[in-house]
């Protein structure tokens, strides 16, 4: 596939949309045609699907959550995600099956290797190129986040120790495929961190 795919990842609050606004503004001034996308809820049936996830008031099981996950993906991949890259363009997503790894395989304790299965059955195999993980210890990013001022939604409502758990799956992912991820200190300075994926993405495009 011509294109690009590049996903940031971590847990809420790490300040991943700030970082991926930046670098799709940085992909434009060189040249490049940006699609930025998200998940869950990159599509018209994604939206619906985040609802649920997202804002849903009573009992929804893990596996059921994870299946929903796993609807998401599939059509944002095979409706929006595919046919960007074939058309050599690059694409920027907020989250993708790493999150469902992370927070299904490991929040939530299904199996990490079940999950990852799922959603890589789901998307027809799609890796992206470079994922950019953000990491910062569950307790700095949980107070970062409760000073944005926005009510939590059911996944953020979560215990601390779901996203210790969550956290640390990421930082067992990145180990485990260092060649396709980028593990960013989200402490530095917003400038710092820009630079540091600025340069990562320098050798990809
Ligand atoms: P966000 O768009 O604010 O990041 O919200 C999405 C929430 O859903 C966030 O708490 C992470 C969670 N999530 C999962 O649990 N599994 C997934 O596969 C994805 C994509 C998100």
């Amino acid at each position: 596939m011509a294109g690009l795919f590049i996903s940031f990842e971590g847990i809420d609050g790490v300040g991943k949309s700030t970082q991926a606004d930046l670098l799709e503004t940085w992909l434009q001034s060189q040249g490049k045609t940006v699609v930025r996308t998200l998940e869950p809820g990159g599509t018209e049936v994604g939206i619906e699907i985040r609802k649920i996830l997202l804002h849903h008031r009573g009992d929804l099981t893990p596996r059921a959550e994870a299946a929903l996950f796993a609807a998401d993906r599939a059509h944002h991949v095979a409706s929006k995600i595919r046919p960007a890259l074939e058309r050599g363009e690059v694409v920027i997503t907020d989250r993708y099956f790493d999150s469902s790894v992370a927070y299904q395989g490991a929040g939530r304790e299904l199996s990490q290797t079940e999950v990852r299965d799922l959603s890589l059955w789901a998307v027809g195999g799609l890796l992206p190129d470079l994922t950019v993980l953000l990491d910062l210890p569950a307790d700095v990013a949980r107070n970062r986040r409760n000073g944005s001022g926005t009510e939590p939604d059911r996944l953020e409502s979560e215990k601390i120790e779901f996203f210790e758990r969550a956290r640390q799956a990421y930082l067992d992912l990145a180990k485990a495929e260092p060649n396709r991820f980028l593990v960013i200190d989200a402490a530095a300075s917003v400038d710092v961190m820009q630079e540091q994926i600025v340069n990562r993405v320098t050798g990809l495009i």
